[in-house]
């Protein structure tokens, strides 16, 4: 298959963002479409922050690999109309992990969509056959699971839904070299391999903070000078967001109905708090001032 010139990015929060910022940086045209136009001028303002910290740290390093932050930037067209992913060569789907958002989404998404454009479900937990039977035609859905943050990661997890064909694999891990990136492929369950085991840590760690057993700076401590994790399960839920984290368990509950996957009480009360992690600039930490 051709190169993909044109990414249609369907949300324009941490992974939209990042993912759309990645994506122009390697030279694609974009199509960004989020529900409102606040949040994409806050996301448009994010990457101007993120390429201008890039092109710093470039400039001091004496690379002049990659293009002015401006040019990059003009590359992305922030859009709330569906209609404008109308052209695309691929699509990636990043919006919030509720099955209500996903089927609005998707509904959208196959009124709007070329029949033959390739979909990339970016979903924590949601399985991805059953996003799948949300489009006419399942076989051109997979699942991309984009790690956090989205330019600085190299690998993905990729996932094979009960319809996916081997030509729609085969275009996303052609889409995926365009960004410098490669895929694992998994099969079909809720939460894939990553998150099934994250999530489940995760969750457990807020627990064993909840019972009093320590402090949090010492829970992801253990986990960094003992099992030698770049990032404790604390610190990498703060990353993720802590909406996302207990959207993504309770898609695990309902998934397997496994108790086990119950949300810590603590999770849900923090949410409901809006200390969601360093998108809201509070969650088990404090990140300073909110700059968007
Ligand atoms: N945060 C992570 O580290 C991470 C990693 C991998 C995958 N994911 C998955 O990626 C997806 C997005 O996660 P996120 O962290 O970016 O969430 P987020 O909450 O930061 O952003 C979600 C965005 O979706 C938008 N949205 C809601 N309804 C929409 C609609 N009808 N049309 C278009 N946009 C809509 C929201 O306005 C919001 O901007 C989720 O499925 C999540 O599970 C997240």
């Amino acid at each position: 298959m051709s190169r993909i010139e044109r990414l249609g990015v369907i949300g324009a929060g941490v992974m939209g963002a990042g993912l759309a910022e990645n994506a122009a940086a390697e030279g694609l045209e974009v199509v960004l479409v989020d529900i409102s136009e606040e949040i994409l001028k806050s996301c448009k303002t994010g990457i101007q922050q993120s390429l201008r910290f890039k092109g710093m740290f470039n400039k001091e390093s004496g690379s002049s690999a990659a293009s002015p932050p401006e040019e990059i930037i003009e590359k992305i067209r922030f859009t709330t109309d569906y209609a404008e992913i109308s052209e695309v060569d691929f699509l990636v789907e990043n919006a919030t992990e509720k099955i209500e958002i996903k089927k609005e989404v998707y509904r959208c998404v196959g009124e709007n969509l070329a029949a033959t454009t390739v979909i990339a479900a970016n979903t924590s937990c949601f399985s991805i056959t059953r996003l799948g039977s949300l489009i006419p035609a399942p076989k051109r859905l997979l699942g991309i699971h984009f790690m956090n943050p989205v330019p600085m990661k190299k690998t993905v997890e990729m996932i094979r839904g009960h319809w996916t064909t081997e030509e729609t694999i085969s275009t996303a891990r052609e889409f995926l070299a365009q960004l410098g990136k490669h895929g694992i492929l998994v099969n079909d369950s809720p939460g894939f391999v990553s998150n099934r085991v994250l999530m489940l840590t995760i969750n457990e760690a807020v627990l064993v903070l909840q019972d009093g057993v320590s402090t949090a700076e010492d829970v992801d401590e253990i986990f960094k000078s003992c099992f030698g994790h770049k990032m404790g399960p604390l610190e990498t839920a703060d990353l993720i967001g802590l909406d996302t984290i207990l959207y993504s368990i309770e898609v695990l509950h309902e998934s397997f109905a496994d108790s086990k996957y119950r949300p810590a009480p603590l999770l849900k009360r923090m949410v409901d708090a809006g200390l969601l992690g360093r998108k809201s600039n509070s969650g088990f930490y404090n990140y300073g001032r909110k700059v968007n």
